[in-house]
């Protein structure tokens, strides 16, 4: 049920822009954002390749700054974000000199924990991240589900309120895929963090959301904020239900229009669509 007293979001943009300078000038990548996420929502983000969806991830953490507009976290201005949330590139990031075991204890070693405490508590979770007996193995060794859920572990260990995940199951076949979504979904429900959640999958937007957000074709504007009203718990069984084909259509719509908008801007077909 919904709360009535009106809520403080636990971030919120408003009008970010953000231009990369190039030596041709300003590159515009993100227009007029507005976006909000309460406290222990899951909210995904998708749009056309190139569009800037991760440079949207980057400002809000603290990478990069936005050339106007304003993020809160909490209902205060936060001009300094660096650290205050936890982060899952595009890219998984491990670090092949390092064992996957002393790869998901990074995050929590840059913040000063000790390494012995650093990897007794990674060491509680290996069991429910299916990477039990791989602690001393290299990321050379591992599979693409198991690199992504090792860089899936650091991001969750720094233990932040909110998580932004950069299509953390990009590279993986479909059956994993699908296995990985109903995994999160769980741990989500465990842990009840704000995700802000990449992906350019339409059944998996849906299937984990509650609210979508379809971004243009770049420069990034928001052409649409769809609350996904499915009842949760959600499991992978509601993807042939009414209630999801209907949400699936509406979000796809408005994709394919952006998808052919970016396809005679850039010559190239953003989703393949
Ligand atoms: N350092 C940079 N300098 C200049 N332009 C950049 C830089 N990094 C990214 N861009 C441009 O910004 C735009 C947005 O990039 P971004 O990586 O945010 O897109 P995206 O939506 O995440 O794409 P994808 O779905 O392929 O991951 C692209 O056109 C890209 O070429
Ligand atoms: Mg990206």
């Amino acid at each position: 049920m919904k709360n009535l007293v009106a809520t403080i979001p636990k971030i919120a943009l408003k009008g970010i822009r953000f231009d990369f300078p190039t030596n041709k000038g300003p590159l515009p990548v993100l227009e007029s954002i507005d976006l909000s996420a309460n406290e222990g929502e899951f909210i995904s983000l998708i749009g056309p390749s190139g569009c800037g969806k991760s440079t949207l991830l980057n400002v809000i953490a603290g990478l990069q700054d936005p050339t106007s507009g304003y993020i809160s976290f909490d209902g205060q201005p936060a001009p300094r974000r660096l650290g205050r949330v936890a982060y899952m590139p595009q890219k998984d990031l491990l670090m092949p000199w390092r064992t996957v075991l002393d790869n998901t204890i990074l995050g929590l070693e840059i913040q000063g924990v000790s390494r012995q405490v650093a990897r007794d508590r990674a060491l509680a979770l290996f069991d429910l991240f299916g990477l039990r007996s791989f602690e001393n193995a290299y990321p050379a060794t591992l599979s693409g589900g198991m690199r992504q859920r090792a860089a899936f572990l650091r991001t969750v260990l720094t233990d932040r309120e909110v998580m932004l995940l950069d299509e953390p199951f990009g590279a993986l076949d479909a059956l994993t895929r699908s296995s990985m979504q109903e995994w999160l979904i769980h741990l989500w429900d465990s842990l009840r963090k704000t995700i802000l959640f990449i992906t350019h999958d339409v059944d998996e937007a849906v299937l984990l959301s509650d609210r979508v957000y379809v971004l243009t074709a770049r420069p990034a504007r928001i052409k649409l904020v769809q609350e996904i009203d499915l009842p949760r718990p959600r499991e992978y069984g509601m993807v042939t239900s009414d209630r999801f084909v209907r949400l699936k259509k509406l979000l796809l719509s408005a994709i394919r229009e952006e998808a052919r908008r970016a396809t005679e801007d850039d010559g190239f077909g953003a989703w393949g669509l």
